[in-house]
Formats: structure tokens, C-alpha cells, sequence
């Protein structure tokens, strides 16, 4: 039985997985490391630092720069993620979304978010969709970042449910990895073979109905 669900946060509520993409690719070519949408599938739902060290790793660049630089890089490039977020509004929820956290709610499921995003609280205020939310646990709260299962079992944790009764949302590869790490049901929205480790992949947001997912759950 589904007892809670729970989502993360960039490219499943919002479009802020493209934020992410368009302000590390404006860093990479600073770097003089360009690179397209098929390397950024590697960056998402990964944390900001372990962005950074992917990229420069792509670039052959992992022992070029101090620490120091390095975490000068990553604010830059949040400062450029913090421009993007500011134009948010409630319209920019995806679609599908808030009805389906409506039927959700009706259905007496909890809802859990688990972000690997330092902004996460930012995002969810501009987008006026806190109070859906039973639960928040965010990267400022976690120790190890996806693939890492710490932010969905925290968020279990804090609603109180066994991790046999959570379904996980996500559009990352790493995401579902961390999911099925903490042995809940994962539920990819995105691309079926991006996701093949998902119990059950949409292809978009819209798709997500919660008859579809229990069904697939009981048979799970
Ligand atoms: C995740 C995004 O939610 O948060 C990643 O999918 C991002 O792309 C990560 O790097 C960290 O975000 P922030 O806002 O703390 O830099
Ligand atoms: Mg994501």
C-alpha cells in the first residue's frame, strides 16, 4: 500500500532542471568546457560541487584548479541559477502537477519532498506549493547526495512511513538510482531508457495519474 509520496524537486514540480543546464553550460564555456544535454543527463539530481567535478572531469580539467577557484565557479554559477529562479510564478509548475498532488492529498497519501538543491525552499515559495508539502529535506540537511538514498530515507523518516510504502519521484538517473537504494518504488518522468532503472517511467508530468501508479505498485 502507497503510504507516501515523494517527490524531488528540479525538472518533476518545475523546469528548473533547464536553470541548472543553461547556468552550468554558460560556466563550462567559460571554462572553455562545452558540452550538450546528453553530458548534462550525468548532472542532474547530482549536488552542486559534484557538478562542478564532473564537468572539469569532461574537460580533462579534475587537477587544473585550486579549491578555492573551484568553489568560486560554483557560485558563479549559482549566482546565474539565482537570476533564472527569480522569474519563477506559480505558472511555472509543470504540467499535471498540482492536480495530482490534489489527488494525492484526497487520497490521504502523504507528500514528501527530497531535493539535492540548496534553493529548494526558494523555488517551492515562488511557486506557491509549500502547503502540499508534508515534509521538506533539502541539501542544507543531508550529508551524501544522490545517488545516495539519505535524502528520500529522510524524508521517510520524517513522515513517519515505512520506506516499503513510499513511492519516489524523479527525472534523474541519479535520483531513481537513490530511490531504489532506499528500497521504495521508483516512478521516472523523462526517457524510458535514460530511467531504465525505474519501476514504472512517464514520459511527461501529465502522465502521472496515481490509478496508473498504484496499479503498477500491488504489482510491483
Ligand atoms: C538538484 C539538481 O536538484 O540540485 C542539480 O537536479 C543541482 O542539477 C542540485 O546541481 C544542486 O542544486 P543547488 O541549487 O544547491 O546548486
Ligand atoms: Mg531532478
Amino acid at each position: 500500500e502507497i503510504k507516501a509520496i515523494i517527490f524531488d524537486l528540479d525538472g518533476v514540480i518545475t523546469d528548473t532542471a533547464e536553470y541548472h543546464y543553461l547556468a552550468w553550460k554558460q560556466l563550462g564555456e567559460e571554462l572553455g568546457i562545452p558540452f550538450d544535454r546528453t553530458f548534462n543527463e550525468q548532472l542532474k539530481g547530482v549536488s552542486r560541487m559534484e557538478s562542478l567535478e564532473r564537468i572539469l572531469a569532461y574537460g580533462n580539467k579534475s587537477n587544473v584548479y585550486t579549491m578555492e577557484e573551484k568553489e568560486q565557479f560554483a557560485e558563479k554559477k549559482n549566482e546565474m541559477y539565482k537570476q533564472l529562479i527569480q522569474k519563477i510564478t506559480p505558472k511555472d509548475l509543470l504540467p499535471g502537477i498540482e492536480n495530482f498532488m490534489r489527488e494525492i492529498k484526497e487520497n490521504g497519501i502523504k507528500i514528501g519532498l527530497a531535493s539535492a538543491s540548496k534553493n529548494a525552499f526558494t523555488v517551492i515559495e515562488r511557486l506557491g506549493v509549500g502547503h502540499y508539502f508534508d515534509t521538506i529535506v533539502d541539501a542544507a540537511t543531508v550529508k551524501n547526495s544522490k545517488p545516495d538514498p539519505e535524502v528520500f530515507l529522510k524524508a521517510a523518516d520524517q513522515l513517519n512511513v515505512p520506506y516499503e510504502n513510499c513511492v519516489g519521484v524523479e527525472d534523474a538517473q541519479a535520483g531513481v538510482e537513490a530511490i531504489k537504494r532506499a528500497g521504495m518504488f521508483a516512478v521516472g518522468v523523462g526517457n524510458a531508457e535514460q530511467l531504465a532503472r525505474a519501476d514504472l517511467v512517464v514520459s511527461c508530468t501529465s502522465d502521472l495519474k496515481l490509478d496508473d501508479i498504484k496499479r503498477a505498485f500491488s504489482e510491483n
